[in-house]
């Protein structure tokens, strides 16, 4: 593997203005892949753009609700008018509403499974075309942990995050023949807003990491950086034949 195995090829990594998508996005650029930063948050995209191009990579950020389908369109048309036919795409954009099923808003259960679910689901349909046509592309959707080892009040977060590992191996068989892979990454507890949010400050964070409900056996908060060490992995060309996988970066939290 070269220093820069994404060179000449364009990325699209969603919810990138923050935490793992951010360090996702670092990453490809580092390999010298082309970067379009999509996220809701149109401030923190465009200042995740500039960062990345003062390091001196290629990135352009679009503001985008990865819900809503002529936001999505509009968003795979600016990337590709940037930097071409998309040859990676990250779907990472998520959120995360807890409750029991009889608490749950049914608005907040509607408006997980369209953030998570449905916005994985609209750009593979606006960027796959471009594959086929292309007879390459690197998809790679991010899940979480919770998708298989799901505690209780998780309900919309987990069914969300099992729906994408599902979405993701329909896709992978639909374009295996075109020299497309899809995959997934399945986080363990990870230090982002997300987390900081859910749980706390870094104390309670490792705390819980090591005693926690979601406690691993190496007792550490996983960094964004270590996610975005397998999403680059499963991105890169000789990766070829690793498709509809799951790959758990739990720190050995729990073994599927
Ligand atoms: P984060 O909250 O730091 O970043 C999420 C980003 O997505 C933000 O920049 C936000 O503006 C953006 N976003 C949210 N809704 C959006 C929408 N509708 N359209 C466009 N952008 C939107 O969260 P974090 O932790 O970096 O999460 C990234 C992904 O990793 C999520 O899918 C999350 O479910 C997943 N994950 C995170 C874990 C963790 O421990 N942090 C564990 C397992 C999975």
């Amino acid at each position: 593997m070269g220093t820069r195995p994404f060179e000449g090829q364009a990325a699209i990594v969603t919810g990138a203005a923050s935490g793992i998508g951010l360090a996702i996005a670092k990453r490809l650029a580092a390999g010298g892949a082309a970067v379009t930063i999509v996220d809701q948050n149109g401030e923190g995209a465009e200042a995740a753009a500039a960062e990345l191009r003062k390091a001196g990579a290629r990135a352009c950020a679009v503001q985008a609700d990865v819900s809503k389908s002529a936001e999505v369109r509009d968003a795979v048309a600016r990337a590709t008018g940037e930097f071409g036919a998309p040859a990676i795409l990250v779907n990472n954009a998520g959120i995360s509403r807890g409750g029991r099923v009889q608490d749950i808003a049914e608005e907040d259960w509607d408006l997980v499974l369209a953030v998570n679910l449905r916005g994985c689901y609209l750009f593979c349909k606006n960027v796959v075309p471009a594959m086929v046509e292309a007879r390459y592309g690197r998809i790679v959707n991010i899940a979480s942990g919770t998708a298989v080892r799901v505690g209780p009040g998780s309900g919309p977060y987990a069914a969300s995050k099992a729906g994408i590992i599902a979405l993701t191996k329909s896709v992978a068989g639909e374009v295996a023949r075109m020299r497309i892979t899809a995959n997934v990454v399945a986080p363990g507890l990870t230090d982002t807003a997300m987390t900081r949010g859910q749980f706390g400050d870094e104390e309670r964070l490792q705390q819980e990491a090591s005693a926690g409900r979601i406690a691993n056996p190496m007792r550490v908060v996983i960094q964004p950086e270590d996610i975005a060490s397998a999403v680059a992995f499963l991105a890169l060309p000789e990766s070829r034949y690793i498709t509809g996988q799951t790959l758990h970066v739990n720190a050995g939290s729990f073994m599927p």
